[in-house]
């Protein structure tokens, strides 16, 4: 009877670490690195992301705020690039840049942050580093992270225009 516990329990303890590797430590390091790419600019593995304004430690949150719900820099509006926010089906007129464009996709976030362009084609203010240094598989993490931020738990109290 003892014994027969005892084996239970191991088999909990067993089980227990095994959900900790696959449902934790995996994603958890996956969503790191687009963590530490938002917040810092550097990658999970420590290499600074190269950029157009030669940044170093500095993340998107610097200018479009650590809930990613935009900011200013030098004057210019930084937007909201939560993935709700980018993916809304009406798009979004910037008036400060002057600009009109329809929602975006994963696949256009990607162009905006590397190349910088909007879906429409406009050229994003120089304001905007043009992350040179973040490779497919970093881009994915970042997407997965401004898609993170765009749930409304993030705030204490969202709200209801956070919905
Ligand atoms: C030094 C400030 C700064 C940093 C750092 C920065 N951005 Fe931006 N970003 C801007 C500004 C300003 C704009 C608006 C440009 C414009 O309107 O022409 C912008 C625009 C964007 C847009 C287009 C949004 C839209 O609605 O058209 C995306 C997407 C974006 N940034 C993503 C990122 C991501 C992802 C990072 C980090 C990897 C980042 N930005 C870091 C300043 C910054």
């Amino acid at each position: 009877m003892h014994a027969r516990i005892g084996w239970v329990l191991a088999a909990f303890a067993l089980l227990g670490a095994a959900g900790a590797v696959a449902g934790d430590l995996v994603p958890v390091s996956h969503t790191d690195n687009g963590r530490r790419i938002f917040l810092h600019g550097t990658t999970a593995s420590g290499r600074v992301v190269q950029n157009s304004h030669g940044m170093e430690g500095a993340g998107c949150a610097m200018c479009h705020g650590e809930d990613g719900r935009g900011g200013m820099m030098h004057g210019i509006p930084a937007p909201n690039i939560t993935f709700s926010n980018l993916t809304d089906p009406n798009g979004h007129e910037h008036e400060f840049s002057n600009r009109r464009h329809p929602a975006f996709t994963r696949e256009t976030i990607k162009v905006a942050v590397v190349a910088g362009l909007d879906p429409a084609g406009n050229t994003l203010n120089e304001e905007m580093p043009r992350w040179i240094g973040l490779n497919g598989a970093d881009l994915e993490d970042v997407i997965d992270y401004l898609q993170a931020l765009s749930k409304p738990h993030r705030r204490p109290s969202p709200g209801p225009e956070r919905m």
